[in-house]
Parts: structure tokens; sequence; C-alpha cells
């Protein structure tokens, strides 16, 4: 049987049009980044049941998200309640768990204001809470009820964050738009960041996300190439998290670095033409981003076999055969 989800998106160039989305529901709760509660006001949500959360890996855990049940059952959200959640991929993965799991499911929608977010993190309902130094161990799918995307947010980024989420642009243009990863590397390699000037591309990213997610919500097939460059970009995050490394590279960051060892193991097994890796290398180093490992390879490719055992020998690996199409192998 084939089975679509539907992946509903908005996009919006102001702030202000946030509460035409919210109409439709009589109780809404926010759940937000307490960074971003500037915004509160300026998305309208004045006067609405606020709960704040430290979104950060160490803080996105089980006793989170049961402080935001307890304070959903305090304010009285009934099973009729919105759960909003405002903030990056953090906010909108443990908001969404919330909703999850609070009276056994209830509705909710994302306000992501981080590139990564708008692009990745907030699109498709993957959502969860880390176990110890263990990422997204406990979680559920859940489609939120819409995504609102705003560039307008992108204008306060922390410029390292912005880099995290031009990874994971660039990384959804690979999968299978050429014309719009060569746009985009143009862009960010001009540094221009202004919100119009990107609106167009996050739109495109936002919707081949959304589509891929309507066709395979459960990850059982074509989902899977959205993990490109993720094999080796989390050994390189856990590498850090064991080495408790001053600099990290961001997950975006390290994501970059998995894409360009993605095209070189493609060059060896002949699924790409030579000259995939350097020309990886030379784009996203113009965009900024990390192009080498931050640590001996070694150490890696340890954390990759460990994973692969963990998984019964072999592990989908996402092959880039040319820049707009991929291809799902054992490695
Ligand atoms: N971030 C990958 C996915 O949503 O499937």
């Amino acid at each position: 049987m084939c089975f679509k989800k539907k992946v509903k998106l908005y996009f919006s160039d102001s702030l202000g049009s946030l509460k035409r989305r919210l109409w439709p529901y009589k109780q809404v709760f926010v759940i937000y980044d307490a960074r971003v509660e500037e915004y509160l006001p300026k998305l309208g949500l004045q006067g609405k049941p606020a709960y704040a959360i430290a979104a950060t890996e160490e803080n996105k855990n089980i006793k989170t998200a049961y402080e935001a049940c307890k304070w959903l059952l305090e304010q009285g959200a009934d099973r009729e309640a919105l759960v909003l959640a405002v903030g990056g991929g953090v906010t909108t993965d443990i908001a969404g768990f919330v909703a999850g799991i609070y009276k056994r499911g209830i509705r909710y929608a994302n306000v992501p204001t981080s590139l990564v977010g708008q692009v990745d993190a907030g699109i498709g309902g993957k959502t969860g809470v880390n176990v110890s130094s263990f990422k997204n161990m406990i979680g559920l799918i859940k489609q939120p009820e819409f995504t609102w995307i705003c560039p307008a947010f992108l204008k306060t980024l922390p410029e390292k964050d912005f880099l995290s989420g031009s990874a994971e642009l660039l990384k959804t243009f690979i999968l299978e738009d050429r014309e719009a990863y060569e746009q985009a590397v143009d862009l960010l390699s001009a540094a221009n960041r202004a919100p119009a000037a990107y609106g167009k591309l996050i739109e495109k990213a936002a919707r081949i996300k959304a589509r891929i997610v309507g066709k395979d919500e459960k990850e059982n097939g074509l989902r899977r190439i959205l993990n490109l460059g993720h094999t080796y970009g989390h050994a390189i995050e856990w590498y850090q998290h064991i080495h408790a490394d001053e600099a990290p590279l961001t997950h975006g960051e390290a994501v970059a670095v998995g894409m360009v060892k993605a095209a070189a193991l493609s060059e060896k097994r002949g699924y790409a033409a030579p000259g995939l890796e350097s020309k990886l290398r030379d784009d996203f180093r113009r965009c900024g981003l990390s192009v080498d490992f931050p640590c001996p390879e070694q150490e890696l490719e340890e954390a990759v076999a460990k994973d692969k055992k963990a998984e019964g020998g072999k592990i989908n690996f996402v092959f880039i055969e040319k820049i707009g199409k991929v291809k799902v192998a054992k490695l």
C-alpha cells in the first residue's frame, strides 16, 4: 500500500503573520528557547502561556520533557491544546516529544528560528530527547500540525549556527537539485545573509525535505538519503564529546566534513566520476565550512566500525553519484 503523509509548511516574510495560523487553535501553549524570548511579542505571542527551556544538548533529556509536561498540566492544557515550539532543533525536538506523550498525545506546531531548523530539524516529525551522551534515544515520530518558516529570524542567528544550517541546506540540494546547490554556494560564499536572498532557497530545501518525508515518514527507504554526511558527521560529534573538545564543530559543520568523506568513498567505489571530492572541498571552503577531519581519521573509522557492528556488520551509507543524485548502499 502506498501511504503518503501530509507534511504542512507555511512560509512568511514577516514575523507578525504567525497569528493568522494560530486562529483555529483555542488553547496555545508556547515552549521556547530562552535565547529567543525577544521574538515572542514580535510573533504576537504575548499573553499566551509560555515556558522557557535552556535548549542545549545537555538539557535535551527526559527531565526537561517531564518538567514541561508538568507545566502543561498546571496550566490546564487539555487534549485540544496546541504546543507551539519556538526555537532551534533542540527545542522543536523536545517540544514535539512533549506533545507526543502529554495526555497520550496532543497537537504541536513548529516555529524554527535557526537555519538547521528551517531546512531540516523542524520538518518531518522526528522528536525526542537524549539519554546521557546518546542522542535521540527516546522519542517518536509525530508530524507537527505545520512548520512555519520565516527567514527574518536569521538576521540575529550566531555565525556558527548559520554555518551549521548552511551545511544542511547544501546537503539537501546535493540530494536532488544541482542548480539550487550552485546558487546556494554562490550566495553563501558571498557572505550575504540578507533574509530576502535566502528565502527562496530555504523554501526549496524545506519543500524537498517535506516531499521526502511525505513518501517515507518512518525511514524505511527513501528518507535515509537525508542522512548524507551523517555517518562520519556523527562519528566526529562522538569524538568531540568523548574528548570534551573546546572548539567543537557544530552538527552541520561535522556533516559537511562527512559529505566530503562520502564523496571520496563514492569516487573510490566508482559510483562518482573523479573530481567530486575536490569540487565539494572547494565549494564548502568557499562557504566557510570545514572540510577536514578535526581529529585522527583512524579514531573515526573505529567509531564507524562500532556502528557497523551494532547494525549487524553493514550500515546503509549515502553515496553521491553526482551533485543532484545520491545512492544508498551498504558500507
Ligand atoms: N534529519 C534527518 C531526518 O529528518 O530524517
